[in-house]
């Protein structure tokens, strides 16, 4: 999206102070009722340090000064590092009774807002009204937050395993079993049931593989509260907003009228089933062009089980229940209805595909976990050739890419990565605008 509409957003942000506003706040903070985004971000007057520290005062987050989050990260060192979103920079820290006493020893991880970036105090601020308040096993902890002259910093439990999309598409990551894709999408469901059911709804908008972070044993949680959005309230059937979110994900009724309902999310969260399915990511450039956009070609298979054995991630090796692969295409394919009442429930999608982890017909072995290798054997170099040939079905699926490291295999292979990070998502990231339309 273009830094203007992300700026246009930051107003009703900061308006002017008032303790009467502050005390109502902190009041209904303590009536354990959870404050609406609205209810803080549109409060008369600047946000201030301490009013927010006021209004989030039954959230238990810590407040951490610059100082400490600097040292607990070893300056926010490149060895610390541990990757980059359109929010910032994140690193890997410490923190222990040395930081704040009778603080919990833990690893955790620093998301920098990178004040030349495009995202800002809004999307910060959403990220600790919402996480601050929700609570559930699959969404990621926020632990405290930094809010200093124009410093943003948020402080979260580390999640061993990284992304989703780490996991699913980039080279040193071996093929995940279809096991624990499964028990991805199933714990990804249900926090996505948990925020659609809460007493005050709340739409997710940029659920994608990059999102999902994995602790680790791959429990998956959601990360990134910036974009999310208070539900409906009253009457209403829908939020009026701004088209924010992802390209390949976003339903399309929201990228046409700007009306967001928790079944943006249903879609959205289809779009992910099917790529855990296929091991193709939501948008592709480097492919033909009538496969570039997964949910095109792929919907018209997903009810016919021999086409649906052609689009399956050839890195599964077939190692999968043909049962569950196949409902849990169904599945897929009711989410990625045009229509979005035609869109199951996010609870009736968890009571689906939760039964599918006892289905073994199909199975050889175990539930077993992917390990990260940096060896390449000789048998290997062998499938490189095969690969470069264009042998299979075309389907590049990160087990071969990770295999594609020497010679030609290898240059290959850097170019197919390079287009893909350039037109899906860039190493600043995304929180990636799919049409600039304004419909508030
Ligand atoms: N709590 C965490 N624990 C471990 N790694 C994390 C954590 N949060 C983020 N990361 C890592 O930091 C990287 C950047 O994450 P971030 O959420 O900022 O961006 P993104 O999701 O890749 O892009 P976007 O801006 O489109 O959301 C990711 O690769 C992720 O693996
Ligand atoms: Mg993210």
């Amino acid at each position: 999206m273009s830094g203007k509409s992300w700026k246009s957003l930051l107003r009703g942000c900061c308006g002017s102070s008032s303790n009467d506003q502050q005390g109502k706040l902190a009041s209904k903070q303590r009536s354990l009722q959870r404050l609406s985004f609205s209810e803080i971000s549109h409060s008369p007057g600047p946000l201030s340090p301490s009013d927010l520290t006021v209004s989030l005062a039954g959230s238990n987050l810590y407040v951490f000064s610059l100082a400490e989050l600097q040292m607990v990260t070893g300056g926010f060192s490149n060895s610390n590092f541990l990757g980059e979103g359109g929010f910032g920079p994140v690193y890997k820290g410490f923190i222990d009774e040395k930081v704040r006493p009778g603080m919990e020893a833990q690893t955790v991880a620093v998301k920098l807002l990178d004040l030349d970036g495009v995202q800002g105090h809004r999307e910060w601020l959403a990220e600790v009204i919402f996480l601050g308040q929700l609570s559930n096993p699959h969404l990621v902890k926020l632990i405290g937050y930094c809010y200093e002259n124009e410093h943003r910093l948020l402080v979260y439990e580390y999640m061993a395993k990284g992304s989703l999309e780490n996991h699913l598409f980039k080279r040193h990551f071996t093929s995940l079993p279809w096991l624990t894709r499964l028990k991805i999408a199933v714990g990804a469901a249900k926090g996505l049931a948990f925020l659609h059911e809460t007493e005050k709804p709340v739409i997710y908008r940029d659920f994608k593989a990059s999102n999902i972070l994995l602790d680790s044993d791959f429990t998956p949680k959601l990360s990134d509260f910036g974009l999310a959005k208070d539900g409906p309230e009253g009457d209403n059937t829908h939020v009026s907003t701004r088209v924010m979110g992802t390209e390949g994900y976003a339903a399309p009724e929201y990228i046409m009228t700007g009306h967001l309902t928790t079944k943006s999310d249903v879609y959205s969260y289809g779009v992910v089933l099917l790529e855990l399915l296929t091991g193709r990511r939501s948008v592709d450039k480097t492919r033909p062009s009538r496969e570039q956009n997964l949910v095109e070609w792929a919907r018209p298979c997903l009810n016919d089980t021999r086409k649906l054995m052609r689009i399956m991630d050839t890195s599964l090796d077939q190692q999968y229940s043909h049962k569950a692969v196949q409902k849990a295409a169904t599945v897929a394919y009711q989410c990625l209805n045009h229509t979005p009442k035609s869109r199951p429930q996010m609870s009736t999608i968890v009571e689906i595909l939760e039964p599918l982890l006892d289905f073994d017909d199909g199975m050889i072995g175990t539930f077993v976990f992917s390990v990260e290798t940096e060896v390449v054997g000789e048998e290997e170099e062998e499938e490189e050739k095969k690969g470069c040939n264009g042998s299979g079905n075309g389907n590049y699926h990160k087990g071969q890419r990770h295999k594609m490291r020497s010679s030609k295999c290898g240059r290959h292979s850097d170019v197919l990565l390079y287009r893909n990070s350039a037109t899906n998502y860039s190493r600043k990231g995304t929180g990636a605008m799919v049409v600039n339309m304004e419909c508030e």
